[in-house]
């Protein structure tokens, strides 16, 4: 018997890297899973986003756990599309119990950049990030509240959302203000849901071996970054942190293990961010 057993989680970003990770871990856990994607890219960002065809082999590896799962192209920045498509997966399932806001981009570039380039990062990553994290908390908690049975939501911040790093320029600035800014939507909804039984919570993590984090550009940004060496090293022996590190975090984070743990930023870093 799986601790998810029966109960049906909401994963934004869900085609690849840490999205997938938590969709095959929760299922394998005995949760049915309602994951989006947005499967096309954004041209501000200097990677690619995940592929209709990557969406495709999460669910096959949920289904290999055992699991179901209703996948959908959604991009978190259209709160409609995206209420659309939890509406139909819950309308599928039958209920709601588990939120992971977890897509997200990283706009870093090093090189130079015009006014319009660089407002542009900061605009798309503040709209990703944070108001995404938004329009998905806003679409799913009146499935939850209407559910009567609590629930969980675990939003994805950075150890960038608890210490200053990401440089002098709009996609880095961005992205520290965007997911410090999901701590105070995490410890507002905590305090504004804990009636309901529905806690609230937000995992830190250091750098995590997906796209994200391995692609040219942030290669250039940190090769870039001041005392990027010593400074952006975890204390423990490890450079990256894999994907599946995150998910068994959030897989406690959402269990009746932590069934009175809300509000709390949840560091899965390495120690790095208390070496500072
Ligand atoms: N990789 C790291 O080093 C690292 C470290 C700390 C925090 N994070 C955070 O972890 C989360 C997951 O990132 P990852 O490491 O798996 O990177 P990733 O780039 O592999 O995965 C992000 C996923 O989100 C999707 N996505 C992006 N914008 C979207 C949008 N507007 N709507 C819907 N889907 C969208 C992408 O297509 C992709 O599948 C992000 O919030 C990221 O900020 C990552």
């Amino acid at each position: 018997m799986g601790s998810l057993d029966g109960k049906v989680a909401f994963i934004t970003g869900a085609a690849r890297g840490q999205g997938r990770s938590h969709a095959v871990r929760l299922a394998a856990d005995g949760a049915d899973i309602i994951g989006v994607d947005i499967c096309s890219d954004i041209a501000s960002n200097g990677y690619p986003m995940a592929s209709r065809a990557e969406l495709d082999e999460t669910v096959a590896l949920v289904e290999a756990q055992g699991g179901k799962m209703i996948a959908s192209v959604s991009d978190v920045r259209d709160f409609a599309a995206l209420k659309a498509a939890l509406d139909a997966g819950v309308e599928h399932f039958g209920r709601l119990d588990i939120v992971c806001a977890n897509a997200g981009i990283a706009a870093m570039a090093f090189r130079e950049l015009t006014d319009d380039e660089d407002l542009q990062m900061w605009t798309d990553v503040i709209d990703v990030n944070l108001v995404g994290s938004f329009h998905t908390a806003k679409a799913a908690i009146p499935h939850l509240i209407a559910g009567g049975r609590g629930g969980s939501i675990v939003f994805t911040s950075s150890t960038a959302g608890l210490k200053g790093f990401g440089g002098l320029q709009g996609g880095g600035l961005g992205y520290a203000a965007s997911k410090h800014g999901i701590v105070g939507l995490m410890r507002t909804l905590s305090n504004a849901l804990a009636p309901q039984s529905i806690r609230v919570n937000t995992v830190h993590p250091t750098a995590v071996n997906t796209m994200m984090a391995v692609n040219p550009a942030m290669t250039a940004f940190l090769e870039h970054y001041p005392d990027g060496g010593p400074h952006l090293q975890n204390p423990m022996p490890v450079g990256m942190l894999e994907p599946e590190d995150i998910s068994a975090a959030i897989a406690y984070l959402v269990s009746d293990a932590a069934r009175y743990v809300t509000g709390v930023t949840f560091p899965v870093d390495a120690g790095f961010c208390n070496k500072l």
